[in-house]
């Protein structure tokens, strides 16, 4: 069990920064045959399989049971996973999990999935109430942590390395598990799972890996580990997400996402992200959309923003994806990249304002003040005043 955790703050001070790892992953094509190897290495004979029901009708599912079974396991499926989970999601996978007695958990999806394992295995190993444990995490975590084992179909959120998992509760409210303690024990990360992942799906989740390792790699945050990591997450995942969108079933461009994903979360992890997350997150509030579809509509008019401020961190990802048309020259890369990425949502068929999502200018007042408190906005190379963000929100052109 992990100490409390104190720094989670990522650090923004000379040579103070943390590196924590996820566990064991297992990396490349039928890599998630070995699940029920290691279940039975970990001692889970009943493991809760969860999963969603679009999973369980495309037969990506019954595979990963009959391999369990034939392993001498008994696994419980729950395929009750929103898109957008719900508390509601983890009480039921919890009596599920009372009721059949089980001594493990396998997640089997996206990003969803795997924050909904993430709760359940907080409110398994804490008496306190789920408000409080969503709040506080791992230092309320009194017993063991369960055997858990993931395999992500999508990439990627990059859930099944990261700290954080999202849920909403009965009015609709968003809240993050913060939790080192609670994130896999073993991945599989097997490219053929996400063969068939569709081209709208392919395109959002593979946004969203682009921005995670882009934040990582150029915010305040001091952490070298971290930034080796998105760097390199970024490189993968600048170059094969064109790919898989144009061709969906090349392997190699799908494996390069899925281990993008991966370590943008790991990334993440250590070094936080910047103020694309932080000024996407009031947003997501006011329209149910795709969460790319809103990093994708913040993004450009951030890094701008950001750009004076970050011309360094941005030029070296700049060279580092290949964006050198004037080595020497850090300001001309450095813009280069923030029209690459301009490229790089059209090309992913994104929405590039917020009138394209439905959101009204009034309502801009209540985002702006939840933008001011935001630690990922904090962390951005240029932290923006309200009337920066005024400016900003404007440039997003709301309906
Ligand atoms: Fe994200």
């Amino acid at each position: 069990m992990y100490p409390p955790s104190t720094h989670l703050l990522f650090g923004t001070e000379p040579d103070q920064y943390t590196f924590v790892w996820p566990g064991q992953t297992v990396f490349g094509a039928g890599s998630a045959e070995r699940l029920s190897a290691w279940m039975q290495h970990s001692g889970s004979r009943k493991p809760l399989v969860v999963s969603d029901a679009g999973l369980v009708a495309a037969g990506l599912v019954e595979p990963h049971l009959a391999r369990l079974r034939d392993a001498g396991l008994v696994p419980c499926l729950f395929d009750g996973v929103e898109a957008n989970p719900t508390l509601d999601n983890v009480a039921q996978a919890l009596d599920l999990w009372h009721s059949q007695a089980c001594d493990g958990v396998v997640a089997l999806g996206g990003g969803s999935v795997i924050d909904v394992c993430k709760v359940l295995l907080a409110r398994l190993c804490s008496d306190a109430p789920v408000e409080q444990v969503l709040r506080e995490g791992d230092a309320l975590l009194c017993r063991p942590i369960p055997p858990f084992a993931a395999i992500p179909t999508t990439a990627g959120t990059g859930s099944e390395s990261t700290t954080a998992a999202l849920v909403k509760d009965a009015q609709g409210r968003k809240h993050v598990l913060r939790s080192r303690a609670c994130r896999p024990q073993w991945v599989a990360l097997d490219p053929l799972l996400t063969l068939s992942v569709p081209p709208a799906v392919t395109a959002c989740t593979g946004f969203d890996t682009v921005m995670h390792a882009l934040g990582a790699a150029t915010n305040r945050a001091t952490n070298p580990v971290g930034e080796a990591l998105a760097l390199q997450a970024m490189v993968l995942s600048f170059h094969a997400l064109p790919l898989v969108i144009a061709q969906p079933d090349a392997l190699q461009a799908r494996s390069d996402m899925l281990l993008a994903s991966y370590l943008a979360g790991v990334a993440m992890s250590l070094r936080g992200t910047d103020g694309i997350h932080g000024l996407c997150t009031p947003l997501e509030s006011l329209v149910d959309v795709p969460h790319a579809h809103v990093l994708a509509v913040v993004c450009v008019p951030l890094m701008r923003f950001t750009l004076p401020a970050a011309t360094s961190p941005y030029a070296r990802v700049a060279r580092a994806c290949g964006l050198s048309a004037k080595p020497a020259d850090d300001a001309a890369c450095a813009a280069e990249l923030v029209e690459a990425i301009d490229h790089l949502r059209r090309a992913a068929r994104l929405p590039c304002t917020l009138a394209e999502l439905g959101v009204k200018a009034d309502r801009l007042e209540a985002v702006i003040g939840i933008a001011l408190g935001s630690p990922s906005v904090a962390l951005n190379a240029r932290k923006p005043t309200r009337d920066d963000l005024v400016s900003l929100y404007r440039a997003m052109q709301p309906a």
